[in-house]
């Protein structure tokens, strides 16, 4: 019995996330969390949404909302959200809640204390009808590259660069659209990265057991070579800037910048679950002289991420001198796509979590996008694939395996696990079968390899429909009913097996399955010992077929929902 924390990217607070958001951070987590949790491990998985910086103000001006009750609206709805879809976050925080504040600021202090962190001067935009500094996408212009109008201040969309405000031609305030802009001086901290590239190599080379995409992503950046980082903005909306717990001189106006604060949160938000709830205690999570030494730390994201959990983050906690558990286990993601382009918040292309949920429950979606998670490289979402994973795996393999020994139990055997007969030489391959794939299942989800687990898992259901093929209990009723007593316990038996094995996958699809078969939900992960899984049903026990498990999805829903949401043209 381990104790695993687990924390995916903490979501933008600026509206509901898309499905390749879901697929590549929250899902994966969630998946991995329940498979822990039924091994009988403690489990604590977080996430929180990340409120600060400039994609925060501007979505709040957008709303017409100031920023305070727009973040406590989106909270509320992506929390809820999340939880239609099953994730089993045992907390779902905020960045800008006050034990982040305190944190945030402990670490800036400290570092400060420890010699990496300088007050430096820089150059920024400045409005001077909104009386203000305009950093990020506050100020937009002409691209100095491409000629493209309007770039934003931090990169332009046309040719995908990035860029520094001060670098726009004919800039204007995104604030009152003012064109008196000027360029002043204002000063900001700077964490001294490059005083930590040696301990930070050092302890990258360590993680030996980062997955591959992870590890290359962390390599590439350290050889670039690092560079000593601005963790302060000219904003209003974030964590103030002290100085031993006092307001810092000259930085009145000023706030931690969003990527110093919003990995901190992983702990504050450990924090804020604590303070929720009685006998709860965040440090033993996070503290390795406070039994965090035997914690495994799992991190979950998208792989634009990367850097700043294998450079940034370990920068501010390295730094810090403290005892403060890092990451173990970093597994990273490509892109889910939306056909050939992005899934785009701004312009609204593809769907999104509640459209998502308008259309079909959670299952569908959970599954698609886990058996196709963009793992080993970029993956596009269509319609069609979509249908097919639903039609072809949840509702013929899985959904057809479950009714039919169910209904065949109700009508022959008046809905009871039959007693009498002895496992013969079918059931004896079954059981070989069975434990291979349980063990391949196992692994490939202990390794968090998502696609591969979904295939195992398939496998499994296909064992069923092929076992019920070779030993026929229609056949075998008519002529030998203990043979096909043997028959439908062993079937019963794999429904059972089922409904434990596809939980962490399709939960709300499980819980059915587990309450069809009499079954306590959710049940542990079996062993890989098939003889004895496989026999575990007591005869006698009621069971009955649930009520429709998976809705195929028709082609006329397809053909509605491509027209909605667009698609290949789109
Ligand atoms: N909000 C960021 C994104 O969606 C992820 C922040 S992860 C954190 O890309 F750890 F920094 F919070
Ligand atoms: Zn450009």
């Amino acid at each position: 019995m381990a104790r695993i924390l687990i924390t995916s990217a903490l979501p933008y607070i600026n509206g509901v996330k898309h499905l390749g958001n879901l697929a590549g951070s929250m899902l994966p987590a969630d998946v991995f969390a329940r498979f822990k949790r039924a091994e009988g491990h403690e489990v604590l998985y977080i996430c929180a949404t990340d409120e600060h910086g400039t994609p925060a103000e501007l979505a709040a001006a957008a709303a017409g909302q100031d920023v305070l009750t727009y973040c406590q609206e989106q909270h509320r709805i992506q929390h809820d959200i999340g939880r239609a879809f099953g994730l089993s976050w045992d907390w779902f925080g905020r960045s800008s809640s006050p034990q982040n504040h305190e944190l945030t600021q402990h670490l800036a202090n400290v570092l400060e204390d420890n010699g990496l962190i300088e007050e430096r001067v820089d150059h920024m935009v400045y409005s001077v009808d909104d009386r203000r500094f305009l950093p990020d996408r506050y100020v937009e212009g002409t691209c100095p590259h491409c000629g493209f109008r309007p770039a934003r201040g931090d990169q332009c969309d046309n040719c995908g660069r990035l860029l520094d405000p001060t670098d726009l031609i004919e800039p204007y305030s995104t604030v009152s659209g003012s064109t008196n802009i000027e360029v002043r001086e204002t000063r900001h901290l700077y964490l001294l990265q490059t005083k930590l590239e040696e301990k930070l190599r050092k302890w990258l080379d360590s993680k030996t057991d980062f997955p591959s995409l992870a590890r290359a992503i962390a390599n590439k950046h350290l050889d670039e070579g690092l560079i000593d980082r601005g963790i302060t903005r000219d904003l209003a909306w974030g964590i103030p800037v002290t100085r031993n717990g006092l307001p810092r001189p000259g930085f009145e106006d000023k706030v931690f910048y969003v990527w110093f604060d919003a990995p901190i949160e992983y702990i504050a938000a450990t924090r804020e679950w604590a303070d929720a709830g009685e006998g709860r205690d965040w440090r033993s999570w996070w503290r390795t002289d406070e039994g965090a030494s035997d914690v495994r730390y799992v991190q979950v994201m998208g792989k634009d991420n990367v850097a700043f959990h294998t450079v940034s983050f370990p920068a501010t906690i390295l730094g810090s001198q403290e005892p403060w558990k890092l990451v173990d286990m970093l597994k990273a993601f490509n892109w889910l796509n939306w056909y050939g382009g992005k899934f785009s918040t701004s312009s609204k292309r593809g769907v999104f979590m509640d459209a998502a949920l308008e259309l079909l429950p959670p299952d569908p979606w959970r599954w698609y996008l886990t058996a196709n998670a963009p793992e080993g490289s970029d993956t596009a979402f269509t319609w069609e694939q979509f249908q097919s994973a639903v039609n072809r795996d949840l509702a013929d393999v899985f959904g057809n395996f479950v009714n039919r020994i169910l209904k065949f139990t109700e009508s022959k055997f008046e809905g009871h696990v039959p007693a009498g007969g002895e496992a013969g030489e079918i059931e004896t391959r079954l059981y070989a079968a069975v434990d291979e794939k349980l063990a391949a299942l196992t692994a490939s989800l202990d390794a968090m390899e998502m696609r591969k687990a979904a295939q195992e898992l398939r496998g499994l259901w296909v064992l069923g429909n092929e076992y019920l093929q070779e030993a026929a209990p229609w056949t075998a009723i008519k002529t030998d009913q203990d043979r096909a007593a043997v028959i439908v316990r062993t079937a019963l038996n794999l429904v059972a097996l089922f409904a434990r094995v596809s939980a962490p996958f399709i939960p709300f699809t499980a819980e059915k399955v587990a309450e069809g078969i009499g079954d306590a939900y959710p049940g542990a992960w079996p062993s890989a010992d098939a003889r004895t899984e496989l026999a575990r049903l007591e005869a006698g026990r009621a069971v009955h077929a649930p009520e429709v498990l998976i809705r195929k999805i028709e082609d006329e829903q397809v053909a509605e929902w491509a027209a909605r949401f667009g698609g290949a043209e789109g």
